[in-house]
C-alpha cells in the first residue's frame, strides 16, 4: 500500500491522500476579489487529485496585503466570491482549506513580476506598513514600518478571527494561519525584527504571545469539527538553528494544547541573509520530524518534495503526515495522476474525476 495514498482523517475531514497544495500568492485580485484567473486556477487544482488545496494568502485588513493584488477577505463581498471558490476545489473531492494572512513590514509591494519592490506610501497604491517594531526588511522591501500598539495588535488579531469566521461561512473545511515567511506573525516571533520593550517582545514567550492569542481567538470561532492549522516559519538557517529549533519545538506543543491540528513547519523569512539550503531537495524533512516527535502534532512540509518516491518515503519514514507540493502543481495541476503513475499504483486514472480518468484508464500516453 503507497503511504502517499493513505488517506488523512483529522476530526471530521478526510483527505484522499497525502498531497496537499500549499498556498501560492497569485497576485490576480483586484480590490481583494477573486477573479476568473482564481476560478480557473482552482478548479483545475481541485480536479487533479490532491488531498486538500489551500488557496494563497487572503489578506484580513488591506494593509494586511502583500500586494494591491492579492486576495482579501475583509469584507462579505470577498467571502462571497471566495464560496465559489471554495464550492469548486471540493466539487471533486478535495478538501478546500484557505490561508488567512496578514503582511506586516513585508506589505505594499509591487508584484514579482513588477519588481517584487515596496511601494512608496504617496503613491496611489501604497499603503503604510505597520509591524512590531520600526524596523524595515532592507534591500528591495526598505519602508519602515510603523510600530504597532496594543491597540493595533488587538484590531490585528480580531481581522483575524473575523476572517476565520467569513472562511468558515464561505464553506471553507481546512484553516491555516500564516504565521510565517517574514510577514506580521512571523516578524513578532523573531527577535530580529521584534524588539518590544512591552509584553509583546523580548522573552520566547512574549514573541510568541501574538502568535498563541491569535490561534486562541480564532479556535473559539473555527468549528470544533474541522482541522485548524498554521504556518510557522521554525528555523531562519542564520547560524541560530539549535536555539530556533529548541524554541520551535516548544511553541509547536504550546500550539497543540491550544487546539492546533497541524503544523505546516516552514523557512522564517525574516530577513534576507538566511543560509537557505536550497540545493537539497526536501531540506526542511529532518526540521519537520523533528516538530512531529517532539511536540506530538501532525505536520506537513514543503520546498522540494515533487519527486514522488521521494514524497512518499518521508510519509512512509515518518517525517510527514502531508506532503506539500507547490510549484510542481503550476507545471501540472494533475501532479498526484503522476504521482500514481510514477508510484506503480494498480490504477493511477482512479486518481481523476471520469472525464479525463475514464480515457486515462483505456489509453496511455508517452509523457
Ligand atoms: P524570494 O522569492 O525573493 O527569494 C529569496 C531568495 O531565495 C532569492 O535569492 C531567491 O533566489 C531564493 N529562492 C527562493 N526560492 C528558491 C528556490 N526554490 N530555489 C532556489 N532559490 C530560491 O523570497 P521571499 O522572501 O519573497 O519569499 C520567501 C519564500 O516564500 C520564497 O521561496 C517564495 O517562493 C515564497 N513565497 C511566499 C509567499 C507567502 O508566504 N505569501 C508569497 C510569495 C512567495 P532567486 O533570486 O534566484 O529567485
Ligand atoms: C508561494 N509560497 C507561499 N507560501 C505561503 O505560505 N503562502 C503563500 O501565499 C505563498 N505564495 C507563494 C506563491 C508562489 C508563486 C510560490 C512559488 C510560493 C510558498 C509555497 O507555499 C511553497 O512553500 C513553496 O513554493 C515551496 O514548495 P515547492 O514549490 O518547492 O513545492
Amino acid at each position: 500500500m503507497s503511504a502517499l495514498f493513505q488517506p488523512l482523517t483529522i476530526k471530521d475531514v478526510t483527505a484522499r491522500n497525502r498531497i496537499a497544495v500549499p498556498p501560492m500568492c497569485q497576485y490576480m485580485a483586484e480590490d481583494g476579489l477573486v477573479s476568473d484567473w482564481h476560478r480557473v486556477h482552482y478548479g483545475a487544482l481541485g480536479q487533479g487529485g490532491a488531498g486538500v488545496v489551500v488557496v494563497e494568502a487572503t489578506a484580513v485588513s488591506p494593509e494586511g496585503r502583500i500586494s494591491p493584488n492579492c486576495l482579501g477577505i475583509w469584507n462579505d463581498e470577498q467571502a462571497e466570491k471566495l464560496a465559489e471558490i471554495a464550492r469548486l476545489i471540493a466539487a471533486h473531492g478535495a478538501v478546500p482549506g484557505i490561508q488567512i494572512a496578514h503582511a506586516g513590514r513585508k506589505a505594499s509591494a509591487n508584484r514579482p513580476w513588477d519588481g517584487d519592490d515596496h511601494i512608496p506610501n504617496d503613491a496611489p497604491k501604497g499603503w503604510q506598513t505597520i509591524a512590531p517594531s520600526a524596523i524595515a526588511f532592507g534591500g528591495h522591501l526598505g519602508k519602515v514600518p510603523v510600530e504597532m500598539t496594543q491597540d493595533d495588535i488587538a484590531r490585528v488579531r480580531a481581522d483575524f478571527v473575523a476572517a476565520a469566521t467569513r472562511a468558515r461561512d464561505a464553506g471553507f473545511r481546512w484553516l491555516e494561519l500564516h504565521f510565517a515567511h517574514g510577514y506580521l506573525a512571523q516578524s513578532f516571533y523573531n527577535d530580529k525584527s521584534n524588539q518590544r520593550g512591552d509584553e509583546y517582545g523580548g522573552s520566547p514567550e512574549n514573541r510568541a504571545r501574538f502568535l498563541i492569542e491569535t490561534l486562541r481567538e480564532v479556535r473559539k470561532v473555527w468549528p470544533e469539527n474541522l482541522p485548524l492549522t498554521a504556518r510557522l516559519g521554525v528555523l531562519e538557517f542564520d547560524g541560530r538553528d539549535e536555539a530556533q529549533m529548541a524554541e520551535s519545538v516548544a511553541l509547536a506543543t504550546r500550539f497543540r494544547d491550544e487546539g492546533l491540528d497541524l503544523l505546516s513547519v516552514s523557512v522564517g523569512f525574516t530577513t534576507a541573509d538566511g543560509q537557505i539550503p536550497w540545493g537539497t531537495p526536501g531540506f526542511l524533512a529532518p526540521y519537520a520530524k523533528r516538530i512531529r516527535q517532539e511536540s506530538g502534532l501532525l505536520v506537513s512540509s514543503a520546498w522540494g518534495f515533487d519527486e514522488p518516491s521521494f514524497a512518499q518515503a518521508c510519509v512512509a519514514d515518518g517525517a510527514l503526515d502531508q506532503v506539500l507540493i507547490g510549484k510542481a502543481h503550476l507545471a501540472d495541476p494533475h501532479w498526484t495522476y503522476l504521482a500514481a503513475t510514477r508510484l506503480g499504483l494498480d490504477s493511477p486514472a482512479d486518481v481523476l474525476p471520469d472525464p479525463y480518468g475514464h480515457w486515462l484508464r483505456r489509453y496511455r500516453f508517452a509523457g
